[in-house]
């Protein structure tokens, strides 16, 4: 069987749900993952993404949980909204230029599909911590929501001073995620079986997940999807 390896700012969702089914399968997420992997970012990336993964690390623990995800999803969704808020910008000065019309139309297609994507993530998880865990209003709401508005002008911004920095930086964050999850399903798969999924946006969105093993390794895949197509716009963002 032939794996899709490629992903590109012009899929539209029922392309990436394809492919996310795909990497279910070992070999398909081995060989999608291999293409960036090795990807250096830049200094600043580097050290303000390590930064931010240490923060959320310090505040919710190394190891990942059903609180930790909630919290991480709440801002994991905003930099796709301010993406497209800076296309929608650059298209208001831009439109006269055909080509430079379609650049901004691609990104914010990526961003559109992906903070749908994110919103999915936070509205099942959330909905998850009501049935596994006990949140704190101030800990797992209030803070990452005041980060959020912050981090919504930050990524705003940067895109508009640097694409490759505001879409480095998000490959450090879905790396991150992308191997929270990873972990989170090798190390909990039997129990994560036997908890059946209910979830009426689930159902919504489109996807189905018999249980939450299923719907965890999806979430897993959405990760890499993201990190990877990060990358990839960056080739049409700095053209
Ligand atoms: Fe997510
Ligand atoms: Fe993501």
């Amino acid at each position: 069987m032939l794996y899709r390896v490629q992903c590109s700012p012009m899929d539209t969702a029922q392309d990436l749900e394809l492919l996310n089914q795909e990497l279910n399968a070992d070999a398909a997420l081995e060989s999608f993952a291999k293409k960036y992997d090795n990807y250096r970012v830049g200094f600043w990336p580097r050290v303000l993404g390590g930064f931010l993964v240490w923060c959320g690390n310090t505040l919710y623990g190394k190891a990942p949980s059903y609180l930790k995800f909630r919290a991480v999803e709440i801002i994991a969704r905003v930099p796709y909204h301010s993406w497209e808020s800076a296309a929608f910008t650059l298209l208001t000065m831009f439109y006269q230029n055909e080509e430079k019309a379609l650049k901004y139309a691609e990104l914010s297609n990526f961003s559109r599909i992906a903070k749908e994507n994110e919103t999915m993530h936070v509205v099942v998880i959330s909905s998850l911590v009501q049935k596994e865990s006990k949140a704190n209003v101030i800990f797992h709401s209030i803070i990452p929501l005041l980060f959020a508005f912050f981090y919504f002008w930050v990524a705003y911004w940067f895109y508009l001073i640097s694409p490759r920095l505001a879409l480095e930086l998000n490959y450090v964050f879905e790396s991150h995620a992308f191997e929270q999850y990873s972990l989170f399903v090798a190390e909990n798969k039997e129990n994560l079986l036997k908890k059946p999924m209910d979830s009426k946006y689930l159902a919504w969105y489109g996807r189905n997940s018999e249980n939450q093993y299923e719907f965890f390794m999806s979430v897993r895949n959405d990760e890499i999807i993201h990190r990877n197509m990060s990358i990839e716009e960056i080739e049409k963002a700095t053209k």
